[in-house]
């Protein structure tokens, strides 16, 4: 062979190999490289594509809704002096509300399935932190109260195959984030749940009561009232029945506790206003239920009543057109009448002068202004004189649900101040400064 032949065969075939060699390392560096790139294209891909519209709105839902602040627009809305705050963020008609007995909490319930509890830090501030309950599906909430302290809560929700009571208290362990700045309100966790309480009938009330007269214990009690005839007595924190009651009276408006958790009053379809007394046995337990007095002198239905702070007095509204004060603290066991203290004149008339009438009522603390409410009108008056003190006409952009003053003073900046809330079909829940007495 021909030695320059065989040397050019030799550095082809080295060649050759080298080619090889160098063009498999190459693609199989491509290969990998593509695979990498693949994978890391891949692997966000995958998280992106399940979380991409999940992240950002659990986002908002965890943080948005914690706090809501109002816009210019609201500024430009607030119309009254006594307007102090709106609470937003409610997705649907706000059904009732309920402050804790510290008056630090505001428990708000929303046809949207959930239950707000606002931590009123201060009255005035732009946005409330607060913590929310997700209600099992099954109806939206009509009422809400709290259990015991501003750590327990009690919520009413219905559907047309009844009511159903669910009590929340606070979860013992906390596992998630939000669980830190939380934990002084209570955890979505149910402790007890009656379901058909009232049958098929919806509770219209939820009204709670620490039950201090005589040898009771201190515990809240709970009355809830249902749109029929039937009323139904609760222990808050164990949820056991306490008593049942019937007002016989076609249907029931609401139903209150004297806030010593002494006696039950109801307003209903008759003029005529049925009051139970709670006697509590020598270890603080309700004993019995027992219908005591009755408030006679309204000539048509009441729509509503409350009692004084000092549970010896219940103001009621009737369709009569007036409101009466009446004083409970008789000897009733020696068959003595409640008294009619006062009658005043509902001192709010349509545009040909006729009487309306007050959908609700509540007595600010120190037992002096009353508030009243007809439709989307919020109204105070001096329990004193009956003289208007003042008048908020279109006080939400819908019906008013709800009602309630706060039972002690809260801050706003550095004052002290009664607080009247208030619902509405409107989605909203308002903040109000009490009027002055001496302006009346
Ligand atoms: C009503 O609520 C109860 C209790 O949550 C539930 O079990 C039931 O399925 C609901 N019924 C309807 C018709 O939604
Ligand atoms: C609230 O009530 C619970 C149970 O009744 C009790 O353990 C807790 O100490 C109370 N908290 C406050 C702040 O009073």
């Amino acid at each position: 062979m021909d030695p320059v032949l065989s040397i050019t065969v030799v550095s082809v075939v080295l060649g050759a190999l080298i080619a090889i060699i160098f063009f498999k390392s190459y693609f199989t560096k491509r290969r990998s490289e593509i695979k990498s790139i693949a994978k890391t294209e891949l692997e966000p891909d995958h998280q992106k594509k399940p979380t991409k519209p999940s992240q950002p709105i659990s986002k908002k839902s965890h943080s948005k809704p914690h706090s809501h602040s109002h816009g210019d627009k609201d500024q430009n809305k607030r119309h009254h002096p006594l307007d102090v705050n709106t609470l937003k963020g409610h997705g649907d008609s706000v059904t009732g509300l309920c402050f804790s007995s510290d008056g630090k909490c505001l428990a708000t319930a929303c046809a949207d399935g959930v239950i707000r509890v606002h931590k009123l830090d201060d009255a005035s501030s732009k946005s409330f932190k607060f913590l929310r309950i997700n209600l099992p599906p099954g109806g939206p909430p009509t009422a809400v109260a709290f259990a015991d302290n501003a750590t327990s809560i009690v919520v009413a929700t219905h559907n047309l195959s009844g009511c159903s009571l669910y009590m929340y208290g606070e979860e013992k362990a906390i596992s998630t984030n939000e669980g830190k700045q939380q934990s002084k309100l209570p955890g979505p966790e149910i402790k007890w749940e009656h379901h058909k309480v009232h049958d098929k009938r919806a509770i219209l009330t939820l009204f709670g009561a620490s039950a201090t007269y005589g040898t009771a214990d201190g515990s809240t009690i709970i009355a809830s009232c249902s749109e029929g005839t039937d009323i139904s007595i609760w222990h808050g924190k164990t949820g056991k029945l306490l008593g049942n009651v019937d007002t016989n009276q076609l249907k029931n408006n609401m139903a209150a506790i004297s806030p010593n958790g002494r006696f039950l009053a109801a307003a209903a379809f008759t003029a005529d206003v049925k009051v139970w007394e709670i006697v509590y046995s020598k270890d603080g337990l309700v004993k019995a239920v027992t219908s005591v007095m009755q408030l006679k002198g309204h000539k048509s239905a009441v729509t509503w009543l409350c009692f004084a702070p000092n549970s010896e007095q219940i103001i009621t509204a009737s369709k009569d057109g007036t409101l009466r004060v009446w004083n409970i603290n008789v000897r009733y066991h020696l068959d003595e009448d409640p008294k009619t203290l006062k009658v005043l004149p509902i001192p709010l008339l349509d545009s040909n002068g006729a009487t309306l009438q007050y959908d609700r009522l509540s007595l600010s603390s120190d037992g002096k202004i009353l508030a009243a409410t007809h439709g989307s009108t919020l109204q105070w008056l001096s329990v004193e004189t009956g003289k208007v003190l003042d008048t908020a006409e279109k006080a939400h952009e819908g019906e008013i649900t709800c009602m309630a003053w706060a039972p002690k003073t809260i801050p706003m900046g550095n004052q002290q101040v009664s607080v009247l809330a208030t619902s509405s079909v409107d989605k909203k829940v308002k903040l109000w400064l009490a009027p002055s007495l001496e302006s009346s």
